[in-house]
């Protein structure tokens, strides 16, 4: 991923020389979201197949059963992509597709698929970028425990080394895990995600073993793949920053850096867990037990880019005494907090902000901020952005196009404060656009729109919108259109 390309070299446009030559454009979207062909050739239940179907989860009742029927149009949809410029996609593979118990030998039928999308993307010119793991656990690993179980990262690893040998060298990164935060505090946390439950011992388990499981995962794909080959992992790395200058707020903020993003940079890239998160949450679980010998050492293998998923900052509080706060923390309600040990923290909105569909601010300066944060917290990492994109209520005109200004202006943004970490020293070699078509999004079902390719669910039309077109613009030119949009 980061060899220069000569095809993708800037194209010595005046406003083009901020982003580096070599930075790659693309675009993503995850396998339950987008697939569909929830049953056909050997794939059993993830636990998303499930949690789906259980009544009240997700809504509307909609399943990703056909979702966007990629499984079936791959092949267009590789076609749309060449022709919208991409240079990279990110899509993720479905573990009960290619191991359908979860454990044991692979089914070819569902490596195939894998390797015809894949050799359609270099045929194509477009790079692969795959994704382990973007929350898909094989339901038989959830019924024997699932990541609240040390085994289930053993299993992980035999499912890495059976993708490696499939398909290895032919992906220019392999990602381990999409933000196992939410795998880990909304699937076992406040339960508003897969496999639902909601135990904040099981969540911090979790969040330990989906680590584990990084860890052993990249050392069984460095064994295996060729030096050129990149190893990755995505955290949704939450902007954190305090409501008010008081201690308390500081506090509060401390606390969801803690267990929101340390939980995970701490092991992986500085080998150990923070103080401070262990002692806001001994009181659920046992961390000398939990961790044993080797544990660190194995997570902290290092790998060759970190992927940051970014789309609005997180504004934080300590409430007085009976205030009470939103317990809607921008990822989903419910009556259980994803924060275990920390549950007395409030989430707001800030004022004044634009929102998205989603209802979540909009503010590209926390992209600066975040990508400037980890360069200082840990110099000379790699960065790719491999998620950003926005919600917004599209519809198709009479005259069958889809305007979309709150989308350009969204991306247009958020590049821009890309352009201005880059400009600042952030190495970010790469911005992925989440996501590529509309989607099966969680728990909103497909009531959320973040594509630039609009999807007619009924007929599996794509369409692209107006903010697709800017976006092949951009990648053209390899840089933002020097006037904003209206
Ligand atoms: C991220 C997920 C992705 C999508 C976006 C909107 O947290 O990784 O699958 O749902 O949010």
């Amino acid at each position: 991923m980061t060899a220069v390309r000569p095809d993708i070299a800037p194209k010595q446009a005046p406003e083009a020389t901020r982003f580096p030559t070599g930075f790659v454009w693309g675009a993503a979207t995850a396998a339950y979201q987008v697939e569909g062909a929830a049953a056909e050739d050997g794939r059993t239940p993830s636990i998303w197949d499930t949690f789906s179907r259980t009544p009240g989860k997700v809504r509307n009742g909609d399943t990703g059963d056909i979702a966007a029927d990629h499984y079936h149009l791959y092949r267009d949809d590789v076609a749309l992509m060449k022709r919208l410029g991409l240079k990279a996609y990110r899509f993720s593979i479905s573990w009960s597709r290619v191991q359908p118990t979860g454990r044991g030998p692979a089914v070819e039928r569902g490596l195939d698929f894998y390797r015809k999308l894949v050799d359609e993307l270099l045929e194509a010119g477009i790079t692969p970028v795959a994704t382990l793991y973007h929350w898909d656990l094989p339901q038989e690993l959830e019924d024997a425990g699932g990541w609240p179980q040390r085994v289930t990262a053993d299993r992980f690893a035999d499912y890495a080394a059976i993708m490696a040998g499939a398909l290895g060298d032919r992906v220019g990164t392999w990602t381990t895990f999409n933000e196992p935060w939410c795998s880990a505090f909304l699937g076992y946390g406040s339960g508003v995600h897969a496999p639902g439950r909601t135990e904040p011992a099981s969540a911090l388990r979790a969040a330990h073993h989906l680590n584990l499981a990084h860890g052993r995962a990249i050392e069984v794909l460095r064994g295996q793949l060729p030096a050129a080959v990149q190893t990755s992992v995505t955290l949704n790395l939450h902007q954190v920053r305090p409501l008010t200058a008081s201690a308390a707020d500081a506090d509060a903020a401390r606390r969801i850096d803690a267990v929101g993003n340390r939980i995970f940079t701490g092991p992986m890239l500085r080998g150990e867990y923070p103080e401070d998160l262990i002692a806001d949450t001994r009181h659920l679980v046992d961390w000398s037990q939990l961790v044993q010998d080797g544990d660190l050492a194995a997570i902290s293998r290092p790998v060759d880019v970190l992927g940051v998923n970014y789309y609005t900052p997180t504004l934080v509080s300590t409430p007085a005494e009976g205030a009470g706060g939103t317990r809607n923390d921008g990822h989903g309600a419910s009556d259980h907090s994803p924060w275990p040990g920390s549950e007395h923290v409030a989430f707001h909105l800030a004022e004044g902000k634009e929102r998205t569909a989603m209802n979540w601010s909009i503010d590209p300066n926390g992209l600066y901020s975040l990508l400037m944060d980890v360069t200082r917290d840990h110099p000379g990492l790699p960065l790719m952005v491999t998620e950003n994109g926005a919600a917004f209520d599209d519809y198709v005109s009479p005259e069958g196009r889809v305007e979309d200004p709150e989308r350009i202006a969204y991306l247009h943004g958020h590049l821009d404060a890309v352009q201005r970490a880059v400009a600042d020293g952030a190495d970010v070699r790469g911005y992925f656009l989440w996501s590529l078509m509309d989607n099966f999004e969680w728990a909103y079902g497909y009531s959320k729109r973040f594509g630039a390719v609009y999807v007619d669910y009924a007929s599996q039309r794509r369409i692209p919108k107006a903010s697709a077109h800017w976006y092949a613009d951009v990648i053209r030119r390899h840089g933002l259109p020097q006037t904003g949009p209206a």
